[in-house]
Order: C-alpha cells, then structure tokens, then sequence
C-alpha cells in the first residue's frame, strides 16, 4: 500500500537538508507518495500566510510530514500570526501532535565535540518526552492590556495561561511510562511543583499513573534542578517526560551535551500514529544557501518516520547504521568538525550515507 509523505523544507537550510533526507527515502524504493509543499516564511512570501491552507490539508491527508525549518530574522516584524514560527505551532495543535520525542545520544565519534567532559558524556543516551499541544504555549486567556489591579494598575501588562487538563497529562504521563519500558526503565518527571498549581496536578497524576507501571523506576524533579543534573550527570537520566515549556528548553540543553543540535532527529505524534518529523535544530538562516549545513538530523528525522508512522523499522535501523558508518569514515560537516577528520558540505554528506546504504 502507497503511504503518503508531506515534505515540507520551509526557510533557510531547510530545503538543502531536506533535499538530502528525501534522497534518502527515494533510495530505498518503498511505494512512498512524496509530495512537497511551501511552509513558514517561504509560505507567507508565497501566499501570505506560514501555514497556507493547502499546505495544511496535504499533512491532515499525509501519513507523515517530513519538516525542515522555519524561520529568518526578516519576518521578525511581522505580526504575530504570519510569522513562521505559527506554522509549526498551527501544525502540531491541527494534527494533535501531542507526543513530542526528542532523544538526545552522543554518537562515540563525536565524543570531542560536545561541550562537556567525554568522562561526563560518553555513552549519552537520553529521551526527552515533551507534552507539545498544551501548557502556556496554547493556554488562554493572553495578550497585553492594561493592568486592572496591583502595584501596577493602569500600565501595560502582558500575561499567558499555563493550564494542563488532566487527560492531557494523562496520556502524556503513560507514553512516558512505556518508553521507559523499552529502555532502561527509569522515567524523571520534570515540573515546577514547589510554585506551580499546574505542576503539582502535574506530579499528581503521574505518581496515580506510575502505580500501574511497578517495573519503572519514578522520580520526580523541578525544572531547575533537572537543568543542573543535566549538565553535572546527564548520564543518570533515561526517560524525562515534562510539558511543553520546559521540554522546549531542556531539549535545548540537552542536545548540546552531545556536541551539535545538528544530528538530532525529532519525532511528534498524535494518537493515531501519525507524525510529524523534523531535525531539532532550527533554520540557521546565517549558512542557508552555502552547501554546509548538517543534514544528518533531518536524515535521521527520515529514519524515526519510517518506524514510527511507516512501519518499516528495518529500513530505520538501515539509515541510523548508514549515519554512524560515515561518522567512523571520519565525514564531519562544519558544525562537527574537528583536526584529523574530511569537512564535507551537505550534498557530499548525503552523498555518503547513501553510498553507505547501498
Ligand atoms: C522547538 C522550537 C519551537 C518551540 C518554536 C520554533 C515555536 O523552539 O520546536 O523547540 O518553541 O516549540
Ligand atoms: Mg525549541
């Protein structure tokens, strides 16, 4: 049966990186549809919106969306609504793509690369399970008004709501559980309890929910001390699963512990299986159009689609082996370079994993 991809690059590298992850797929000759559609600011300067309608209705009726990037420094004066950034957040809440998987590994060629100790990083292997359609990025009421009361009555005030439903952690708190399961069976919850109400409905319900899985190991932790153990002894974590504000900027942390943002895939799921997979890092619109990019994120990205929402896991492993031959063939884009190892530009990068694959 032909499974349907939306490969949309959106801004900056993305088209480059995309360009190589399709390569990829092609190569493997599975009856995959492939379509391609404008998104971000692209979109906007196409059709006046990040997320034109068309675009949306190809990834409603897509098994999966390939994403790139999106965003540049240019549309930064644009009204909230069409800046690019609303296409991925108008994504996620469409599609209900509520399970976000960051997984954050430190591959042991690029051990020098990270910016910490290789005795602290060596053999990293964490999975961040962000909550992703929830929390202050979507809560309402927001918006800027005029403060009705306080110290500061009468001036302008911004404000966001932070709010969580219970079958919102819930069902956020069991992927957790699970995918715990098939690792080491350690699973950190991260909140912010001690000032929170959200957090500590949060903590509630996960700790009612972790009774029903007695062979996972749960702790709990607040968000600041989670930022501090995560660079004094990332090793000790195994599954974090937190909402969607601290998971955006843990993931961030994270990642840099294994040396570049630009090998990190990302997978975000809905309850149906479908996803929607994109590197972790950003559109970088510094580099775009120069050939160096990192497209071993998006690649990988390709690879967590193909078992998550393809059901090929065999061509998965397949792409994830391929990436860590041309690591110990010494290939190093730019962003992971070091004395003694082949710079390559992003096409001879993908060039390489294919040759790899064949
Ligand atoms: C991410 C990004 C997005 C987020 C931005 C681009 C809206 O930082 O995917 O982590 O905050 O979720
Ligand atoms: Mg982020």
């Amino acid at each position: 049966m032909t499974q349907k991809i939306a490969v949309l690059p959106g801004d900056g590298i993305g088209a480059e990186i995309i360009e190589q992850a399709v390569r990829v797929l092609k190569s493997l000759n599975l009856p995959l549809e492939i379509e391609h559609a404008p998104v971000g600011g692209t979109a906007y300067d196409l059709h006046g919106h990040p997320l034109p309608p068309a675009t949306l209705k190809l990834a409603q009726e897509s098994n999966a969306v390939l994403f790139g990037a999106v965003g540049d420094w240019k549309y930064d004066k644009l009204p909230r609504e069409h800046r690019p950034e609303q296409a991925i957040l108008g994504l996620r809440k469409a599609l209900g793509l509520f399970a976000n998987f960051r997984p954050a590994i430190l591959y042991p060629e690029l051990a020098n690369a990270s910016s910490l100790k290789p005795e602290v990083v060596s053999g990293l292997d964490i999975l961040i399970l962000r909550e992703l359609t929830g929390d202050i990025y979507f809560g309402s009421p927001r918006g800027v008004r005029q403060a009705p009361d306080g110290p500061f009555a009468g001036s302008r005030e911004g404000f966001d709501t932070m709010r969580y439903a219970e079958p919102e952690i819930r069902r956020i708190a069991h992927l957790g559980f699970q995918a715990a399961q098939k690792r080491q069976r350690r699973l950190c919850s991260v909140d912010k309890a001690n000032v929170l109400e959200t957090s500590q409905l949060w903590r509630d319900i996960v700790t009612e929910i972790g009774k029903e899985y007695p062979d996972i190991a749960l702790s709990h932790m607040y968000v600041d001390n989670a930022a501090m153990q995560l660079v004094r002894a990332p090793r000790d974590f195994d599954v974090i699963v937190t909402g969607n504000l601290f998971g955006d900027i843990l993931s961030d942390e994270a990642s840099m512990l294994t040396g570049s943002i630009g090998m990190l895939p990302s997978a975000s799921l809905n309850a149906s299986g479908q996803g929607l997979y994109e590197p972790s890092h950003g559109s970088a619109p510094d580099i775009a159009g120069k050939g160096v990019a990192n497209p071993l994120a998006t690649i990988l990205s390709a690879a967590m689609m193909l078992r998550y929402s393809l059901n090929q896991p065999a061509q998965a492993d397949r792409i994830e082996q391929a990436v860590r031959k041309v690591l110990q063939q010494g290939l190093r884009t730019a962003d992971i370079f070091e004395a003694g190892m082949t710079k390559v530009g992003t096409s001879a990068m993908g060039d390489a994993v294919l040759k790899a694959l064949a």
